[in-house]
């Protein structure tokens, strides 16, 4: 059967990783979640203690950092040279400071080769906030995965809250931020491609929004 590359774009919060993680498992496809690329960059910046607005020092960084996706007993693990930093990525002050270096032209440029990369070989899902609209403006299916900011902010406060409880108004106001900034940059904004496929998520489980999203593959594969 034709392999596929699947692209699923989105604001944070709106199911992107479980669902694209559900759907790559469906059809045996590899799942590359780009947002983690990005916080990658940020927790490195970090630890370099490169501000996020340095783009010389942020140039240097991406030259010698190799981030790369490794599948492990523990699952898919991405590995800033020989560190496993998958762990720490997930924090509100990773997802402040991902989204802010994510706006650097600097950065995105050193992903896109990243990223290019990874989807020559088709047969894979990959999630974030360009995938559609600059990374693989040929995916043969896009979709545009969103939810309203209440329901997007509850799901990410019962996420945090099995590692690191916070306060659900301050996880939505940051999320809220966060959108705004993802959404107004200009390089990259977070925005539905075209021919992207708007699925709504507010009212729909994952395994609702899954089987959507294989009526549109199964569909694809049949017209191929
Ligand atoms: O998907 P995420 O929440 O892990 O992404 C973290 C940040 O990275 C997000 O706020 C914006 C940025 N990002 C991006 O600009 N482009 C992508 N393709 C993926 C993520």
């Amino acid at each position: 059967m034709r392999k596929l590359l699947i692209t699923i774009d989105g604001p944070a919060g709106a199911g992107k990783t479980t669902v694209s993680r559900t759907l790559a498992n469906r059809l045996n496809y590899n799942y590359i979640d780009t947002g983690a690329l990005y916080r990658g960059v940020a927790f490195e910046a970090k630890a370099a203690g490169i501000p996020s607005n340095d783009d010389k020092k942020l140039e240097d960084l991406c030259r010698r950092l190799e981030l790369k996706f490794i599948r492990n007993e523990k699952g898919t693990r991405l590995f800033s040279g020989t560190s496993d930093i998958t762990d720490q990525l997930r924090t509100p002050e990773m997802s402040m400071m991902a989204s802010a270096v994510s706006a650097r032209p600097i950065v995105r440029q050193a992903l896109l080769d990243v990223q290019h990369k990874m989807g020559a070989e088709k047969a894979a899902v990959f999630e974030g906030r360009d995938m559609g609209t600059v990374v693989f403006p040929e995916a043969d299916v896009k979709f545009f995965l969103t939810a309203d900011l209440k329901t997007r902010a509850k799901r990410r406060y019962k996420e945090l809250a099995k590692k690191a409880p916070q306060n659900l108004d301050n996880v939505e106001k940051d999320m809220k931020l966060r959108d705004q900034n993802d959404s107004t940059r200009d390089t990259a904004p977070l925005k539905s491609a075209d021919d992207a496929v708007l699925i709504d998520s507010t009212d729909i489980p994952v395994e609702g929004v899954v089987e959507k999203m294989m009526d549109y593959i199964n569909q694809k594969l049949s017209n191929l």
